[in-house]
Formats: C-alpha cells, sequence, structure tokens
C-alpha cells in the first residue's frame, strides 16, 4: 500500500522528521498569507490605493475590512465591474465619487484571500480596542489549518509505524 514507507521503515524516525518538517512548512505557509498578502498589494494594488496615507487614484484603503462586508471585498477585487452591473449601492456610490471603475485585476482566490488577510491584520491592530471581533477572528481562521496538521502529522506517525513493525516480524 505504502511501498515508500515501507522503504524507509528501517530509517522511520527520520522519514516521521521529514513529513513534519514538510507539513510544518505548508501550515507555517498558510499563516503567513498575511505577509504574502503584502507582496500581492504592493504589486497590484499600491499604485492606485494607500493603506492609511489618503486617497490616489482609489479611496484609501485603511478601515476597509470594518466598513465592508469580507464577500463584498472578494468580489469588488475579483469583479468590480459584477458589482456596479448589480447595481450595488456601494460599488455605484464609490463610481460616483471616484469617477472610475476599479479593474478586474486577475487575481486567484488564495490571492483575493491574502490580501483580506493582510487588510484585516493592518485593521485589527490600527483598531485593538474595538478590535474584539476580529481577534476572535484571527484564531478561528487559523484553527482548521493547526488541526488538520496536527491529524496528518499522527497518521504519518501512525504510517511509519506501522511500516516499521511490519518489517520486524
Ligand atoms: C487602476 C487603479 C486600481 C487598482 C490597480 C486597484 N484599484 Fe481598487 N479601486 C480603484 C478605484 C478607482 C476604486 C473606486 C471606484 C470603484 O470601486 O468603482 C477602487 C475601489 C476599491 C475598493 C473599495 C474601497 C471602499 O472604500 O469600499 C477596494 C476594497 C479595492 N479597490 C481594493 C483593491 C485591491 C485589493 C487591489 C489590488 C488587488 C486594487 N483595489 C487595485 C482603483 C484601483
Amino acid at each position: 500500500m505504502f511501498p515508500f514507507f515501507y522503504s524507509l521503515s528501517g530509517k522511520k524516525n527520520i522519514s516521521i522528521t521529514i513529513f513534519s518538517i514538510i507539513f510544518c512548512l505548508i501550515s507555517i505557509e498558510y499563516v503567513g498569507s498575511a505577509e504574502k498578502g503584502e507582496e500581492i498589494f504592493q504589486s497590484n494594488c499600491a499604485g492606485c490605493h494607500t493603506i492609511g496615507k489618503g486617497t490616489l487614484v482609489g479611496p484609501d484603503l485603511s478601515g476597509v475590512t470594518l466598513r465592508r462586508e469580507e464577500n463584498w471585498l472578494i468580489r469588488q477585487i475579483k469583479d468590480p465591474d459584477g458589482l456596479i452591473a448589480e447595481k450595488d449601492p456601494a460599488a455605484l456610490k464609490l463610481l460616483k465619487d471616484f469617477n472610475m471603475p476599479m479593474v478586474a485585476l486577475g487575481l486567484s482566490d488564495t490571492e483575493i484571500a491574502a490580501i483580506i488577510s493582510y487588510l484585516k491584520n493592518i485593521d485589527k491592530n490600527k483598531n485593538t480596542d474595538q478590535g474584539k471581533t476580529s481577534t476572535t477572528d484571527l484564531p478561528s481562521r487559523y484553527i482548521p489549518t493547526v488541526l488538520i496538521s496536527i491529524l496528518i502529522l499522527i497518521a504519518l506517525t501512525l504510517i511509519a509505524l506501522i511500516a516499521g513493525r511490519k518489517k520486524v516480524k
């Protein structure tokens, strides 16, 4: 079933260590999505938006995660024309205020999620007093990742132990 593990079973500790490291790296990658969001923001959005430094081509995005719903933000980033076509009141007002629509940048859902978690992080740090909702938001976002990592680690340990035991028999 797991020929790879059988061949490694003599070195089961090594294989456990290697897989633990790989899965830790994967979880760090998820937890680091806010940092990735900053990179994506700098290269795709910073030309038109500041965060806390005033209006540029588009509005200052400081506090945007507090004044808008997450789903609305996803749509605004992914498909701003769609919101306008739907006559979404917030989108129509922005269009009127800024006299031009935002362009869809063709980012993937993961990239958009990373940008939003970056924006949320900034808003949360800025509003540490009112930020009660966002402080509960952060752990709940990472709990699934942590749980999955732990489950995978347990599964791998069991597989490696079983493989090791078979070899001894
Ligand atoms: C070419 C300039 C331009 C780029 C690049 C751009 N935007 Fe915009 N953005 C605008 C304009 C103009 C508006 C306001 C008009 C509108 O939404 O129709 C806007 C509006 C927004 C809003 C709504 C703000 C509010 O107050 O509700 C969000 C959120 C937003 N942009 C996020 C982003 C993100 C994230 C990126 C990068 C992935 C990005 N924008 C890239 C021009 C841009």
